[in-house]
């Protein structure tokens, strides 16, 4: 990243920090999918978010995206979040060159055509098993398949038995192949690390040594068509 950027990013985060919508992923994560933006703009002309929250995010996307000349689609199935996750942009960046859709990421790409070409779509919404097998079907249902995805939470998981299929690796395994091409983003759970090793107040907890996210190129996967 160039100093003139990182600075704009450190701005931004600075900003969402002090309206309280910061996103909780870590820095390192943050970092390596801004890198992953800028590395791969040449690819497409947008960036998807899939699961915005309080526009932690979202704002850094749409501030990254202006450098690079995209757009920035923005999916969650939560209207609030959504206004709030606009609320950000707004209040960070100003930026125009973001659409909101109030939607779950099939129904998008249902209704997307060739003209969303997206170069890095992250996905970080629905964590349950059934949920990211979902969203990994959307990505190959898109009209442009996209260049590269991210998968936030691959490490998370819950000692909360109502909770445990929250298995984001587990669905990527059994969707896309046991080895499937990837590379690990952000942390890595470690004792004492960002990610929590032992089960917290709410049950969950990440797997030691597993990496908090990880990056796919899309154009290097099969996905398996008879998934459980
Ligand atoms: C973990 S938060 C996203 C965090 C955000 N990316 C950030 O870094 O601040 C999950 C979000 O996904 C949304 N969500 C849950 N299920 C979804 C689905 N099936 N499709 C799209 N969004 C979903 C929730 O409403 C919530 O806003």
């Amino acid at each position: 990243m160039d100093s003139t950027v990182d600075l704009m990013i450190e701005a931004v985060r600075d900003k969402l920090v002090e309206i309280g919508n910061y996103s909780h992923t870590s820095t390192k994560f943050q970092d390596d999918l801004i890198n992953c933006a800028r590395a791969f703009a040449g690819q497409g002309n947008c960036l998807i978010e899939v699961g915005c929250f309080r526009g932690g995010l979202t704002a850094q996307f749409a501030a990254i995206a202006q450098v690079l000349g995209q757009e920035v689609h923005v999916i969650d199935i939560d209207a609030g979040y959504l206004e709030v996750a606009q609320q950000s942009v707004q209040t960070t960046v100003g930026a125009t060159n973001v659409a909101f859709h109030l939607s779950d990421f099939a129904a998008f790409a249902a209704r997307a055509d060739e003209r969303i070409r997206a170069s890095l779509v992250l996905i970080d919404g629905d964590h349950r098993y059934a949920g990211v097998v979902a969203d990994i079907h959307a990505l190959f249902a898109m009209p442009v398949r996209p260049f590269a995805a991210a998968f936030h939470d691959f490490s998370l998981r819950y000692a909360t038995p109502t909770l445990a299929d929250v298995r984001v690796d587990r669905a990527l395994s059994d969707s896309l192949g046991e080895g499937f091409p990837h590379t690990p983003i952000g942390e890595v759970a470690r004792p004492g690390g960002f990610l929590t090793v032992t089960p917290g107040e709410d049950g969950h907890y990440h797997e030691l040594d597993c990496p908090e996210g990880v990056l796919v190129e899309c154009g290097r996967l099969t996905l398996a068509l008879t998934v459980a």
